[in-house]
């Protein structure tokens, strides 16, 4: 009998590198250019912010002022975590336990607690999406608090997302400029076209299965160190070498060793990855700015050696980890913040899933035993 293989192209595609699985109106990445729904990340970035995105994200277009009031509202709606989520949250394990662990979980029983959670009409699903959106980040928070044994804190309604989770993390109004900061690092990441996370959410959304399920899925796509779990060892690596003296040999043997370092490569950049170009601004300033000037110049060292010594270049997680740092934020939060941010992408390809679906079916080329008996 004909194998996988011999039935279609004839060679395993290993990660799938190169194939295109979906069309798509969200992002695009062509050479070293991103953008959302057609605008760069760049100019998003200086002149957007955080609501906006996604409202473009899930509509294809940017927003008239009207249309932007209201998502904010509806946001400001949404953003408390209910009661009686809060209390079975503050019932699961938070010690020795990796918040991406944690918030799979807690996404996931919030799930259980949302009406809606089954929702197949486009008003459902939207206030779904509303409400995954608005309160992840207070998640987030609200992991931090209680593992810290503290209360957790409410959201102030009239404020930003990015506003909120610093307040509610800190349990402190923050800084005008760390908010703008902040706010620029969710629309940065955001979205990225079919990376592993969002592949994953469509995959589960092509089953026609439910909006948590798929975001529960993407979830744990990006908890890998692979994925968005790089800029947490991104940092660990900088704590690990210790001081910029360090610096170049650390580097250097790790990678005679044969070791991969973090926060480098990508699969579809191989010029340069925008949003590294605009967190390595962002991260020179902050650190300097925080008297953690040394961690910048520990990373651009890394940076030009990981150049000179293998050609690779940045990518989102490198210069991101050093900003986070720099905020106060601890560092096995990055991750999780990253999906605060990518949760507005990941619901446009559930959405677009939903909207021109067919089930993802892949065949796998079998090499195991065969003509075996009993
Ligand atoms: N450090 C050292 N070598 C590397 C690195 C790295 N960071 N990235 C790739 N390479 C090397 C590989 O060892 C391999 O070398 P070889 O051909 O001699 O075996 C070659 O470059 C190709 O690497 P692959 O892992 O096959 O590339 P792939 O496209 O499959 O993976 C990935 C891309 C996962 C991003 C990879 O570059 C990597 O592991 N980077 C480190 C982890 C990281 O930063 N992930 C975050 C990516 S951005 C994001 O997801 C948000």
């Amino acid at each position: 009998m004909a194998s996988a293989t011999e039935i279609y192209s004839g060679a395993v595609d290993k990660g799938l590198e190169g194939v295109v699985a979906c069309t798509t109106k969200i992002s695009s990445i062509i050479d070293a250019t991103l953008t959302y729904a057609g605008y760069t990340i760049e100019d998003l970035a200086e002149h957007s912010n955080f609501e906006e995105v996604v409202f473009l994200l899930w509509n294809n277009r940017l927003p008239k002022p009207n249309e932007l009031e209201q998502l904010r509202k509806d946001i400001a709606s949404n953003i408390k975590l209910e009661t009686e989520l809060v209390k079975v949250l503050k019932t699961i394990p938070t010690k020795n336990i990796h918040p991406m662990a944690w918030l799979r979980t807690a996404v996931s029983l919030m799930g259980l607690y949302d009406s809606q959670a089954e929702a197949t009409t486009p008003e459902g699903r939207r206030a779904v999406a509303i409400r995954l959106t608005s309160k992840m980040g207070q998640l987030v928070s609200a992991f931090e608090r209680i593992r810290m044994g503290k209360e957790i804190i409410e959201p102030v309604k009239e404020k930003s997302v990015a506003w909120n989770f610093l307040y509610t993390l800190k349990g402190k109004e923050p800084e005008t400029d760390l908010v703008k900061i902040f706010d620029t690092c969710l629309v940065l990441h955001a979205d990225h076209e079919l990376n592993c996370s969002a592949f994953a959410s469509r995959v589960t959304s092509s089953s026609l299965s439910d909006i948590y399920s798929s975001v529960v899925s993407a979830i744990g796509a990006l908890k890998g160190p692979l994925h968005g779990g790089a800029n947490e060892q991104v940092m660990l690596m900088l704590k690990k070498i210790g001081s910029l003296e360090k610096a170049k040999s650390w580097i250097k043997d790790a990678l005679d060793n044969k070791e991969k370092i973090m926060g480098f490569g990508h699969r579809v950049y191989k010029n340069g990855d925008p949003r590294a170009k605009i967190l390595a601004t962002m991260s020179e300033k902050l650190t300097k700015k925080m008297g953690e000037g040394h961690w910048y110049e520990m990373s651009k060292l890394i940076d030009d050696t990981v150049q000179s010594e293998k050609g690779l270049l940045p990518n989102v997680d490198f210069y991101s980890a050093t900003v986070y740092y720099s905020m106060g934020i601890p560092i096995d939060l990055y991750t999780p913040i990253f999906a605060v941010s990518r949760i507005s992408g990941w619901l446009a390809h559930i959405f677009e899933q939903y909207s021109n679906n067919r089930i993802y079916r892949p065949r796998g080329e079998y090499t195991g035993n065969r003509n075996l008996k009993r």
